[in-house]
């Protein structure tokens, strides 16, 4: 049973918007669900946010890949696991998914590697299900409008992020649903729904 679903897909993918309406439509449909967003979602990942987010930083990638894996940790902790252990449904703008792209792909530290910390300091609190929105890297690009430090950064990396989602998506066919991101978005959350349901 899908009980705790995350959205993903590349900067320019239209993920928030996916998220608020699916949470929305889940709640009209009688389930509690409690939404969240990565980074961030508790006061220390907020914090921990601007540091990566902030343009005035100059990262090295295992530091950025850590601070994604440490305000997950906490988020998970104190608000996701909580969330599941009272019956909620929970729908997250983004994952642990975006760091196995954007830093184990995208940044070229290793899926793998960067899985494994991830999963370590996440103890068994994972998505169920991963909506990918996916979309080419031009139109993403294009479609973002306000750039933070990593999206403002330029085509090559999304082209990298988007190559490694579509390998992860192809690795674990039972955990993704793959969306086209240019349909609209009430299709993408009739979609997203059906297959809920089937899994039920
Ligand atoms: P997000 O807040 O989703 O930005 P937007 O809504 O503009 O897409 O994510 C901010 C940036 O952080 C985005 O470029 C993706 C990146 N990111 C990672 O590189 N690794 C991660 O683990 C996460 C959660 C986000």
């Amino acid at each position: 049973m899908i009980r705790y679903l995350a959205v993903e897909g590349i900067d320019g993918a239209g993920k928030s918007t996916v998220a608020r309406e699916l949470a929305a439509e889940l709640s009209r449909l009688g389930h509690r669900v409690t939404q969240v967003r990565e980074p961030g979602g508790t006061p220390v990942g907020e914090s921990i946010r601007e540091i990566l987010l902030g343009l005035g930083h100059d990262l090295d990638h295992w530091t950025e890949a850590m601070l994604f894996a440490a305000a997950r940790a906490q988020l998970a902790a104190t608000v996701i696991a909580p969330a599941l252990a009272r019956g909620d449904l929970v729908v997250s703008d983004r994952s642990y998914y975006s760091s196995l792209a954007y830093q184990g792909g995208g940044r070229g530290l290793g899926i793998d590697v960067v899985r494994q910390v991830n999963e370590t300091g996440l103890r068994g609190v994972v998505p169920d299900l991963i909506v990918l929105l996916r979309l080419d890297a031009e139109s993403g690009f294009a479609r973002e409008d306000e750039r933070d430090r990593i999206s403002s950064e330029g085509i090559e990396l999304q082209h990298r992020v988007a190559a490694a989602y579509d390998s992860l998506a192809a690795a674990e066919p039972d955990r993704f649903v793959v969306v086209d991101a240019t349909l609209p978005i009430a299709d993408i959350v009739a979609a997203v729904v059906a297959v809920m349901e089937q899994l039920r």
